[in-house]
C-alpha cells in the first residue's frame, strides 16, 4: 500500500455512509495511494451518515447528490472539477437502495413502485452518472468507472430480493455503456462483484449473517472484506488497468467458482 498509483489521478467516490460503507475504504485507499477526490452522497444521507468526519479526515470536499437526480449530478461533475482543478479520472458508484428489502416484502409479493425505485437508485443511477459524465466531457482519457455488484445477479439468490434484477441491469449497463466510452475517450467502465460485506446496505437482507457465514466457508480465500476490495477498486483506477472494459470482475475470494465446499458439509 501507499505506492502513489493514483499520484496525479481526480476521482468522485459514491456512497460512503459510515465506517463500515465500502465506499469509505475505497476513498482512504485512493487517498493513500496520491489521488485527489471528492466525496458524494445523497443529501439525506448526509444529514444521518458520518461522512462530515471522512471529509476532513482526508481533507476533501463533500458535494451532496440525489444519484437519481440529472441536476445534481450535473453539479456534482461542475462543481469537482473545479474543486479537483481539471477533468475526472475515476468515478466509483457505490450506490443501492431496496424498499422491498427494507420493509421485508417477498418476492412473490412485490410492490412495483418500491421496484421502480429500486432499480432507478441502484441500477438507472449508474447510467446516469456516466451519461453526466459523458455529455460533460467530464473524464480524461483513459479513466476508470467502476460500480460494485453482486453474484446474484447471475446466480438465484432468493432473499436478495428484487436486488438481484437491479444489479443484472447494473452490469449490462457497464457493458453498454464500456461500448461508447471507449469509443469516445477510452474510458473503462466495469463492474466489481464483491463478497458479502458486513455494512448497512448489506445487514440490510435477510439471514444475511448466516449467509455471509455460509459464503466465508464456501469460498477458498474466505469472504473479500470490505478493505480488500478498496485495493481492487485502486487497481481497477490505476493505468495497470487500462485495458479492462465492460467486464463483471469477481472479487470473492474464490465463491463465484466453487461447486461443493467439504467445509459448508460440517
Ligand atoms: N454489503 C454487501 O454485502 C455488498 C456485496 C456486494 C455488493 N454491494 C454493493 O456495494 C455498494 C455499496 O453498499 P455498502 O454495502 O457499502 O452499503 P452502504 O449502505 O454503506 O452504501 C450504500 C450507499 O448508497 C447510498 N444511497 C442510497 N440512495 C442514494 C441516492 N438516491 N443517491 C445517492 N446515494 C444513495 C447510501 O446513502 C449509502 O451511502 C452497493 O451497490 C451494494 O449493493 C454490497
Amino acid at each position: 500500500m501507499g505506492k502513489d498509483i493514483l499520484q496525479g489521478k481526480r476521482g468522485i467516490i459514491f456512497g460512503a455512509l459510515d465506517e463500515q460503507s465500502i465506499a469509505w475504504h475505497v476513498a482512504e485507499h485512493c487517498v493513500a495511494e496520491g489521488a485527489k477526490i471528492t466525496l458524494t452522497n445523497a443529501p439525506v444521507a448526509l444529514r444521518f451518515g458520518g461522512l462530515d468526519k471522512l471529509g476532513e479526515k482526508l481533507n476533501c470536499e463533500i458535494i451532496p447528490a440525489d444519484a437519481t437526480s440529472l441536476e445534481d449530478l450535473d453539479n456534482l461533475f461542475q462543481k469537482s472539477m473545479e474543486v479537483l482543478g481539471g477533468k475526472i479520472d475515476f468515478i466509483l458508484h457505490s450506490v443501492a437502495m431496496s424498499i422491498n428489502v427494507r420493509k421485508k416484502k417477498e418476492y412473490t409479493d412485490i410492490n412495483y413502485d418500491w421496484m421502480h425505485k429500486t432499480f432507478d437508485i441502484s441500477a438507472m443511477s449508474f447510467h446516469r452518472v456516466m451519461q453526466t459524465a459523458y455529455k460533460l466531457d467530464a473524464m480524461n482519457e483513459g479513466g476508470s468507472v467502476l460500480a460494485l455488484s453482486f453474484i446474484a445477479a447471475q446466480r438465484v439468490f432468493p432473499d436478495y430480493n428484487e436486488m438481484a434484477e437491479s444489479k443484472a441491469l447494473l452490469e449490462s449497463f457497464a457493458r453498454s455503456f464500456g461500448y461508447h466510452y471507449a469509443k469516445k475517450n477510452k474510458v473503462r467502465v466495469n463492474t466489481v462483484s464483491q463478497s458479502p460485506t458486513m455494512t448497512t446496505a448489506g445487514s440490510g437482507v435477510k439471514g444475511f449473517s448466516d449467509f455471509y457465514n455460509y459464503a466465508d466457508a464456501m469460498s477458498p480465500l474466505g469472504n473479500a472484506d470490505a478493505a480488500s476490495c478498496a485495493d481492487f477498486c485502486v487497481a481497477m483506477f490505476s493505468d495497470y488497468t487500462r485495458m479492462v472494459t465492460m467486464q463483471n470482475l469477481y472479487h470473492d475470494g474464490g465463491f463465484s467458482t466453487m461447486g461443493m465446499a467439504p467445509e459448508v458439509l460440517g
